[in-house]
């Protein structure tokens, strides 16, 4: 029906007829002259309408925004001083010589170019929501990657396999997604959490190099980079160890970022250990665009009279950390309180600080409410080791070592975003040296840091048995880029004794094992080769490229903070015959 998308006519057309079809996105009635901006895929395109052709001009007159239409007419130079250029078009306008209305559109329930409209009413009219430009944007970028991403892995020789959707759990630590089967009464598959399991077989079946674009489930709660279907893309490979998938991953990465978005990665990406992570900053996904770290202080405190640090400074799991401000002194009262109210909803009883006015004086260039409770050389060795300068502020965080970390590490984040000190560059990151497992004190059992298929860095399974399991590390690696878990994976555990000594200490039982796992331990006793992997969230991936404050700018249907789809009103009650179908009966709980 047309010659050119709107966003690809340009001065290379000058004085040539063009045929165009679009949504109206302005029109604008300019004393006799009236102006459509027209606007497809490719971006917007000014028409022009003249009464000198009465026929189009009375069309025109009568069209409404969004509005479908197609138009003839011929490209020219706009006038001197009306060139837009922030438009592809913006140098050249189309005087229109015919126009056909090929649909029509009710107002719409928002502008598409107003900023703040509210999500909910976005989500509810999708079709209109994603028509803004800045959505078609993050749609094509995420056509882009996958692009690549086939192209990349196919010229290496990953082969591109399905996994099924109706399966078993496979646990990657969320809650599955349930169906319930019609032929066999009672029982039900789970939605895959990832295709963990088949990839791992598929390399038992000797297919040496798999990916896939997959999506996953996970029924956990939501937050700006977690939706319960996402999508990996998710890689598998025989005979390589950690170095040679990092390596050729990060080439991955690298290539990809540059390709589709121009980013330079830099190369090689910078490595941590996990416990070093966690010593600097508090997370094993640190963003290091923000030059803040965490000092340890502990080992200063254990005798001093103040509770609040002399508890934890005794304590094995115990931990006291000072994080310092690069021109904090500058906080507020009022600011202090609310930072001291945000590391509470991370378990903080409180937020200890010491503003540097001059760190030569000793206590009398300092300002804090706890200078009374510590003693002078304490003092000057936090002055040294946090490297404090005048002007500065050091925050404290003094408790079980989970609660020390995980406040300051979000307080380090908010800090840098609220005083300006995120640099603007890419930072990425692969974390390494994890540990097998995490002991949880409220269940007083491990659990896997990863899955329970990641293989230790012992061999055999004696050396395992015999270590003390908290000391145990795994070969798993994760990528982060700018404070975000892009992806994570590890060598596998491929002999069945290890597998199972694992599973044991995870406290799940040779029974157990063989219910859930059997498959699993039954095909490593087949010839299972060593083998590895990762899987990248992809969804956000793009919305690091794109720069997209969440990950349900780069989907193009995706659920709300409760799991819901607005549009199609996903989850819905069914018909009480389906159920039946399904011999399921439900039970609702009862309101308040
Ligand atoms: P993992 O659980 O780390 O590993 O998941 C891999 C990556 O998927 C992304 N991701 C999510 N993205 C959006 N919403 C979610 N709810 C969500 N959950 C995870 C993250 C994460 O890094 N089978 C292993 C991989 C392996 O070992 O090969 C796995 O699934 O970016
Ligand atoms: P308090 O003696 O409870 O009034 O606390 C004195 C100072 O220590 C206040 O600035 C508190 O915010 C701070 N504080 C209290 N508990 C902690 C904690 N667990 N970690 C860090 N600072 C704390």
């Amino acid at each position: 029906m047309r010659t050119h998308y709107c966003g690809d006519v340009t001065e290379g057309l000058l004085d040539q007829d063009v045929e165009i079809c679009g949504w109206v996105h302005r029109r604008r009635d300019h004393g006799g002259v009236i102006f459509i901006d027209l606007r497809d895929r490719e971006g917007l395109l000014q028409v022009v309408f003249d009464p000198d052709r009465a026929e189009a001009f009375t069309t025109a007159d009568r069209v409404r925004p969004e509005w479908v239409l197609k138009i003839r007419g011929r490209v020219r130079h706009r006038p001197e001083g009306t060139a837009n250029a922030s438009l592809n078009s913006g140098q050249v306008e189309v005087l229109g010589l015919e126009i056909e209305v090929l649909n029509q559109a009710k107002t719409p329930p928002f502008q598409l170019d107003e900023d703040d409209v509210g999500e909910d009413v976005r989500l509810r009219h999708r079709y209109i929501d994603l028509r803004r430009p800045a959505m078609q944007h993050n749609l094509q970028v995420r056509a882009k990657v996958t692009g690549f991403m086939h192209r990349f892995l196919d010229s290496h020789g990953f082969l591109d396999v399905e996994t099924p959707m109706l399966t078993r759990a496979t646990p990657e630590g969320a809650r599955d997604f349930l169906v319930p089967s019609r032929l066999h009464a009672g029982s039900f598959y789970a939605l895959p959490q990832s295709p963990q399991l088949f990839k791992q077989l598929l390399m038992m079946s000797g297919l040496d190099r798999y990916y896939q674009i997959v999506r996953c489930f996970r029924d956990e709660d939501l937050r700006a980079d977690r939706q319960p279907e996402f999508t990996q893309l998710d890689v598998e490979t025989s005979f390589m160890d950690e170095d040679q998938i990092t390596t050729l991953m990060e080439k991955l990465v690298r290539e990809l970022m540059d390709e589709v978005a121009g980013i330079q990665l830099g190369e090689p990406f910078a490595r941590m250990t996990h416990a070093e992570a966690v010593e600097r900053y508090g997370i094993d996904r640190p963003d290091l665009r923000i030059p803040m770290e965490l000092v340890s202080v502990g080992d200063l405190l254990t005798d001093v009279e103040f509770k609040v640090f002399a508890a934890p400074a005794n304590d094995p799991r115990g931990r006291i950390a000072a994080l310092r401000v690069p021109g904090g002194n500058a906080l507020t009262r009022k600011q202090i309180d609310d930072y001291t109210q945000f590391v509470g909803r991370y378990g903080a009883k409180g937020l200890a600080y010491i503003k540097v006015n001059d760190p030569s004086a000793g206590a009398e260039g300092l300002q804090s409410p706890i200078l009374k409770f510590l003693p002078d050389t304490a003092i000057s060795e936090i002055l040294k080791r946090t490297g404090a300068v005048a002007g500065d502020l050091i925050f404290f965080g003094a408790d079980k070592a989970k609660v020390v970390n995980e406040s300051l590490a979000a307080l380090r984040v908010r800090v840098g975003h609220d005083l300006d000190l995120v640099a603007d560059e890419w930072r990425p990151l692969w974390v390494v040296d994890f540990p097998m497992f995490e002991y949880d004190e409220g269940d007083g059992r491990f659990y896997a840091l990863h899955h329970p298929f990641t293989a230790p860095q012992v061999d055999s399974v004696e050396a395992f048995a015999a270590a003390d399991p908290e000391t145990i590390l795994s070969r798993a690696y994760d990528l982060v880029l700018n404070g975000t878990e892009l992806g994570g994976g590890s060598i596998r555990i491929h002999r069945p004794e290890l597998q199972s000594a694992v599973f044991e200490r995870l406290g799940i039982g040779e029974d157990e094992a063989r219910d859930k796992f059997g498959f699993l331990l039954d095909a490593l006793d087949y010839g299972a080769p060593p083998h590895g992997g990762i899987a990248f969230g992809l969804d956000r991936l793009v919305m690091l490229m794109t720069g997209a404050s969440s990950i349900r700018d780069v989907m193009a249907f995706p659920k709300t903070q409760t799991g819901a789809c607005l549009l199609t009103e996903a989850p819905a009650e069914v018909a009480q015959s389906a159920l039946q179908d399904l011999h399921v009966r439900v039970h609702k709980p009862q309101k308040g």
